[in-house]
């Protein structure tokens, strides 16, 4: 029986090659050319499947693709690509949850410290030799983060992940704002359902968890920002346009909160004439939630494991639902 054929826009690790190999023919993307839209189009016209971690899929990218049966993005979130579109040319969209939960739980526990206790913005300072002995103990203050409140807007797999940190290690009170209730995580650490606004009040920490859709898009603007309280820190692990970023910036630059630790943004890369570059409350980091070797590399083997179930024809694990 002759393989299934695949394209890969991506790099993969070795032994993810070596895996699709045994199953597919391949053809692989130079990295180093950028892949417009039109030659996206054109490689998917002869395939049986493709990889497309960082890219985007919708109707009318495959509209022609006769053998094209799976998407594959070794992402968890899913936001570039239209799965309804891609059903209705029958593409399946597959995507890599579970083996990113904890370690994207760990950065944003990270990213908790270094905005409560201001670790990015007070390394820069001792970088930049301004310690001194004129040095005032009150301008290093910050918020502690142990039996605080925490609140979690989007309670998945990634917030329980988050929760179990908080609730076992700081021993936080716990709020939650989700659509659905979520028995076990009420049960287990004492969390709470509440309303977007009594979230925002009562919370020390607002973690944004959930996916980027029409309904979250600037979930958190102007109107948000002011019900939180002046010491609070907002942390974004989710997607940059769940942010109003002007009104962050707004609310940063004029103390309304304590201070935003952000993985993601509107714009990424972030441009370097960025106004969050030059706010002393903000901690940055370049999208890096699951940005460890383990867990890169199991995310890259189970979205070419969903590759290859799909270009066979089969049932791959991960499929979304369209
Ligand atoms: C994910 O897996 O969705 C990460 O945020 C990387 O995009």
């Amino acid at each position: 029986m002759n393989k299934p054929h695949v394209f890969l826009a991506n790099q993969v690790p070795t032994d993810v090659l070596s895996y699709i190999s045994t199953h597919c023919e391949y053809t692989l993307w130079d990295s180093k050319k950028p892949l417009t839209k039109e030659e996206l189009k054109k490689a998917l016209k002869s395939v049986d499947g493709a990889l497309l971690t960082g890219h985007g899929a919708d109707a009318d990218l495959v509209k022609d693709c006769n053998n094209l049966k799976v998407i594959s993005t070794a992402t968890v979130g899913y936001d570039r690509f239209d799965p309804k579109g891609l059903a209705a040319h029958d593409v399946l969209l597959t995507h890599t949850p579970y083996v990113l939960d904890e370690t994207v739980a760990d950065l944003l526990f990270g990213l908790i410290l270094s905005g409560t206790r201001r670790i990015a913005e007070l390394h820069e300072h001792v970088k930049a030799g301004k310690w001194s002995k004129e040095t005032s103990q009150h301008s290093l203050y910050g918020q502690d983060v142990h039996q605080k409140t925490l609140g979690i807007i989007g309670m998945g797999r990634i917030g329980e992940k988050i929760v179990h940190r908080a609730k076992e290690g700081f021993d936080m009170s716990i709020l939650y704002h989700n659509r659905s209730s979520r028995k076990e995580v009420e049960e287990t650490y004492g969390a709470k359902k509440v309303e977007l606004n009594t979230l925002l009040e009562e919370s020390d920490i607002v973690v944004l968890m959930v996916p980027l859709t029409d309904e979250t898009k600037h979930l958190i603007g102007q109107e948000e920002l002011a019900k939180m309280k002046p010491t609070a820190l907002l942390v974004n692990g989710a997607r940059g346009p769940v942010v109003d970023e002007s009104a962050l910036i707004e609310a940063l630059e004029n103390k309304e909160i304590f201070g935003a630790a952000l993985d993601v943004f509107e714009q990424e890369p972030l441009p370097n004439n960025h106004p969050f570059l030059n706010l002393e409350n903000v901690t940055l980091t370049p999208h890096i939630g699951s940005a460890t070797a383990a867990t890169r590399e199991a995310m890259a083997m189970r979205a070419a494991e969903n590759l290859v179930a799909g270009a066979l024809g089969k049932t791959p694990q991960d499929i979304v639902k369209a």
